[in-house]
This record gives structure tokens, C-alpha cells and sequence, in this order.
């Protein structure tokens, strides 16, 4: 089964046909908020807001491990996890839409793994920290529903809550990275660990800091414009992929 987490302006997926809602206890806590069982176009989906319905529950905050536990528990075997990101790459301006292919990791303090406490010490394999299966999948539904996809992109986490400095952007883009966000890890790497096909799906919201119309600073009011009308666009490619 296909689960989606959404993340900022994605709390919902309007064309669900809501079945039940799960509260879920893992080894690891409780997720960020009951699952949402239902159907799309006939076929049956799980949905989970990484910040909680009502939005409280902050990028570093996020129990991940709980999270992700808890949609393979219940039979999750692709995880498509959306995210709102600023643009570090000249062409990633908002209300584009990327598909990542690799990542770096900023983030610190943040529950990364599920081998420790007595667990065997495993290194798993992340050379490719996106299934490019799912990722081709994702890449075509955007253009069966004719939605412009960006196929790939390096996917800066940061730590948050606040946004960066404008010389940490010049920093990750000498690291090579393309976007940035706050949500992308542990996530990633903890669906590895317990071999859920995992892929995600940006959407640009605001120039990165210092960069375009960010110069100055991120207007956060023009941010929750773009995050609406870029979701929507997010949402028909999801609904285009469950369908395929
Ligand atoms: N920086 C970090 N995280 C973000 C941004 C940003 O500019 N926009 C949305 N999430």
C-alpha cells in the first residue's frame, strides 16, 4: 500500500475517500497523529500529517522513527513524503516541483536510527537515498496530469525551525545542494532501515534566503500564497499516480 506524509499546506488529500482513522502506538512513541485510511480513485492509500492536524509539531520535533513505524505496521510498502521547500538553484523558483534524487544532512540531535539500544549495529546501504522507482513513478504521473516536475535535485536538511542565514545557503550550494528544507531526514534514511520504498516530492515556496526575491529576507505572508496553489498541483499528481 501507498502512504503519503504531507507536510506545511498538506494536511489533507482533498480526494481521499476517508475509511477510518488509526491511532497507532510504536516501540518508538506515538506518531505525529492518527492515520488516515481511504481510497483514491478505487485504490487504498494511508495518509499521515508530519506536523500533526493542527500543524504544532515543529521539522526537529517530529518523531520520525513513530512515524514511519507505524505505516509499515499497518502495511505501508512506498512512502511518498511531501515537502515545502525554498529554492537554492537559480531555475527552483517558487511553485516549481521537484523530485530529488540525493540529499545532505544538516539536522543534528534528531532520533536517526532504529539499531541502537541492543539491536545488532547495521550501516545501511545510502549511496541512493531515493527509490528511483517510485521516483520514476512520481516523475511520470506529473506528466500524464501535465503538471512540470524538475526530475531531480540535491535536498538540503536543515535543522530548523527558523531559516537560514544567507551565507548557510551560499554554504550548501557550494555543497551542491539545490533546495532547501527542514523535514527530509531522518526520514529518508529510517524508511531505508526497515525497507519501505520511499520518494519525495518538493515544492518550491520561497527563494532561498539571500537568493532572488529573498534578497532582502523571506516573506513568510507570500509563502502560504504559493504553498496552497503548489499543494494543489502536488495533490493532482499524487491522485494521477494511484491511478496509473
Ligand atoms: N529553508 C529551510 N526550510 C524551508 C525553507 C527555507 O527557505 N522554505 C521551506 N522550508
Amino acid at each position: 500500500m501507498l502512504a503519503i506524509i504531507g507536510g506545511s499546506g498538506l494536511s489533507t488529500l482533498a480526494d481521499l475517500e476517508v475509511t477510518h482513522r488509526q491511532i497507532v502506538r510504536t516501540p518508538y512513541g506515538e506518531p505525529s497523529a492518527p492515520l488516515t485510511f481511504g481510497n483514491i480513485r478505487g485504490v487504498p492509500v494511508v495518509f499521515l500529517a508530519r506536523h500533526g492536524y493542527g500543524h504544532t509539531i515543529a521539522p526537529h520535533a517530529v518523531n520520525y522513527r513513530a512515524n514511519l513505524w507505524a505505516l509499515r505496521e499497518l502495511n505501508a510498502t512506498e512512502v511518498i513524503s511531501v515537502a515545502s521547500v525554498g529554492g537554492i538553484r537559480a531555475a527552483f523558483t517558487p511553485g516549481e516541483i521537484v523530485v530529488p534524487d540525493q540529499l545532505i544532512d544538516y539536522t543534528w540531535g534528531r532520533k536517526n536510527t532504529y539499531f541502537e539500544n541492543g539491536a545488532p549495529v547495521t550501516h545501511i546501504d545510502f549511496t541512493e537515498p531515493y527509490s528511483s522507482a517510485l521516483r520514476s513513478r512520481i516523475l511520470a504521473a506529473a506528466s500524464a496530469c501535465g503538471e512540470r516536475v524538475f526530475g531531480g535535485g540535491v535536498y538540503a536538511v536543515t535543522q530548523g525551525p527558523r531559516l537560514d542565514s544567507a551565507a548557510e545557503i551560499n554554504r550548501m550550494e557550494r555543497d551542491g545542494a539545490d533546495l532547501v528544507g527542514m523535514t527530509g531526514m531522518p526520514e529518508a534514511a529510517l524508511a531505508r532501515e526497515i525497507d519501505l520504498h520511499f520518494a519525495a516530492i518538493a515544492a518550491v515556496v520561497n527563494c532561498a534566503a539571500g537568493r532572488g526575491e529573498s534578497r532582502q529576507g523571506v516573506n513568510m505572508e507570500k509563502v502560504e500564497e504559493v504553498l496552497h496553489d503548489t499543494m494543489g498541483r502536488v495533490r493532482r499528481i499524487i491522485e494521477a499516480l494511484v491511478a496509473t
